[in-house]
């Protein structure tokens, strides 16, 4: 791959084309097909406010401006050797549809320091992406704990230690009742996929007699992890580029639209789905949701949405499945757990992400009788990893930083600060911010144009806030038209004040130069079509 040839002047060539790829999106380098529908960003000139304070102090303040010219040209010519050789090496040996971010200019990241990222030259990136640096980027608390754990023992969970049950009861505490039994895992996707076969044993238990088959429920556009089962309840898999489809014992609720004002009855998207699945022959065995659609698009429920859900899908019989894997441990501010934001209690509670703070660990928790239900069956639950003597002594760790750094009051107060900013600066641009939703550090910018979702307006405000801020954004969303912040919960409001700027001076940019504008537009039009079509034809 080569990088962009149009990133000469760092702070003036800020519109360069790119393939909008982020996780789930074939990159479409040399080596993977394009995807059939992935955005590009339309090329676009820098606005005069570009060159403005936020943008020359970035440029200022890399190790390399530090150096005297020969020297910093000299490292700069090193680091993009060292970068192409990484680059050619995962290209020769690394699975090919292996996304990158920011794919055609790749970011080659060798430190991490609470929200900030550094390159090989030293070059700070302000990381609103990385949900799993939940405490920031290599604690150094929690990276000594299970260095000490590694240094010393670190087996599975088949002899006696006292981490495991101390991390499953500090867990079950941080929980409703009757949310009391912990199974730990090593990633999200298997958290989900056990969650599953708990909840078919436990309907297989509750009706032996009962021979149709087990079907399942979830929302449009989640995304639950990357094994078999997962890719079949993620219609953001499956109705994405090289998606299968669905299958017919899947059955999708709609994903509630706050902002166009639709789907917003859960109760009724409930009952549609138990009748779909009833005259399919099936019988609903579980619900799979998040409490705050991430990849649906930072979707924030209406209140008491999953309560009534919860109701009707409890009454047919499943088991409700509350996916914490990126929205728990005190993201989102006014909780601990985002299920908490709607009233309800969950069966099972999956989680992993930020539960490790980049450490592989994830589990589930559920109620005794689920649990017992699940263990009846006579099968042993065994997972080498999964709750690994090193895996409760990163957990407890992070619990007590979490608790200890007052995290998530820390989520409540910048998330807040970000909402107000963000929702001065889309009075600003009424016609392209169209939402700002969240809840604590997880937050979401519906880029629009006249409402309709604006993929390459998205991508194009994303880009110019890496090259002219060094701020790292994603987007999601079902047309990849909503801008995704969910920080390190240790994000402050400088860091938000430094995001919402770039932000700012990208919408300026856009305004001063009508031309490159109007190609967005059309860009937008085109790729939401697309995606309509697709999603059409897979759903
Ligand atoms: C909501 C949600 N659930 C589950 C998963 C799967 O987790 P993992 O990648 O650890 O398997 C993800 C990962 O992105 C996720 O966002």
């Amino acid at each position: 791959m080569v990088l962009s040839p149009r990133v000469q002047d760092p702070v003036r060539a800020l519109w360069a084309p790119e393939a909008a790829v982020e996780f789930g999106m074939p990159a479409s380098c040399e080596l993977a097909a394009p995807a059939v529908d992935a955005p590009a960003v339309t090329p676009f000139p820098a606005s005069s406010s570009v060159g403005s304070d936020m943008s020359a102090s970035a440029a200022s303040d890399s190790s390399a401006a530090a150096l005297p010219a020969s020297s910093a040209d000299s490292a700069a010519g090193a680091a993009e050797a060292a970068k192409a050789e990484i680059l050619d090496k995962r290209r020769r040996h690394v699975g090919p549809n292996l996304a990158l971010f920011f794919q055609d200019e790749p970011l080659h990241i060798v430190e991490g320091r609470g929200a900030e990222l550094f390159d090989a030259q030293g070059t700070p990136y302000l990381d609103c992406i990385n949900n799993v640096s939940h405490v920031g980027h290599c604690h150094p608390r929690v990276a000594a704990a299970v260095a000490a754990q590694l240094t010393r023992l670190n087996t599975n969970s088949r002899y006696l230690h006292a981490g495991l049950g101390d991390y499953a009861a500090e867990l079950a505490a941080l929980l409703p009742a009757p949310l009391e039994v912990v199974y730990m895992t090593v990633s999200g996707s298997e958290a989900n996929d056990l969650a599953w076969r708990v909840a078919a044993a436990v309907a297989r238990r509750a009706d032996p007699g009962d021979a149709r088959p087990l079907h399942v429920a979830c929302v449009d556009h989640a995304y639950h992890g990357h094994t078999s089962f997962c890719i079949e309840i993620s219609p953001y898999k499956f109705k994405g580029p090289g998606g299968g489809g669905r299958l017919a014992h899947v059955h999708v609720l709609p994903c509630p639209d706050v902002y166009r004002g639709q789907n917003l009855d859960g109760r009724a998207a409930a009952r549609a789905a138990i009748a779909t699945a009833e005259a399919s022959g099936g019988r609903l065995a579980a619900f799979f949701s998040e409490s705050i659609l991430s990849c649906g698009g930072q979707v924030i429920l209406p209140e008491g949405y999953l309560a009534g859900l919860y109701a009707e899908m409890r009454a047919a019989g499943a088991v409700c499945v509350a996916d914490e894997v990126q929205c728990g441990f005190g993201r989102v501010g006014r909780a601990f757990w985002a299920f908490e934001l709607q009233g309800v209690v969950p069966d099972i509670v999956t989680f992993g992400k930020p539960c490790g703070n980049g450490f592989p660990m994830a589990g589930l928790v559920t109620t005794r009788a689920v649990a017992d239900g699940f263990a009846s069956g006579g099968m042993e639950f065994f997972a080498t990893f999964g709750g690994c003597t090193a895996a409760p002594a990163c957990g407890l760790a992070v619990l007590d930083v979490i608790r200890e750094e007052r995290l998530q009051q820390n989520a409540a107060a910048v998330g807040a600060h970000c909402l107000a900013r963000l929702r001065a600066l889309q009075a600003q641009h009424p016609s392209h911010i169209g939402d700002v939703r969240g809840e604590g550090l997880m937050v979401g910018i519906e880029v629009v144009t006249d409402r309709d979702p604006a993929p390459a307006l998205a991508a194009a405000l994303k880009l110019h806030a890496k090259r002219a801020h060094r701020v790292l954004l994603s987007t999601e969303g079902p047309y990849s038209s909503v801008l995704k912040i969910k920080p390190p919960m240790c994000f402050s409001i400088a860091q938000a004040d430094q995001m919402v700027a770039a932000l700012a001076d990208g919408l300026a940019a856009l305004e001063a130069s009508p031309t490159h504008k109007a190609a967005l537009l059309e860009r937008n039009a085109a790729e939401v079509a697309a995606v309509r079509e697709r999603h059409a034809r897979l759903g």
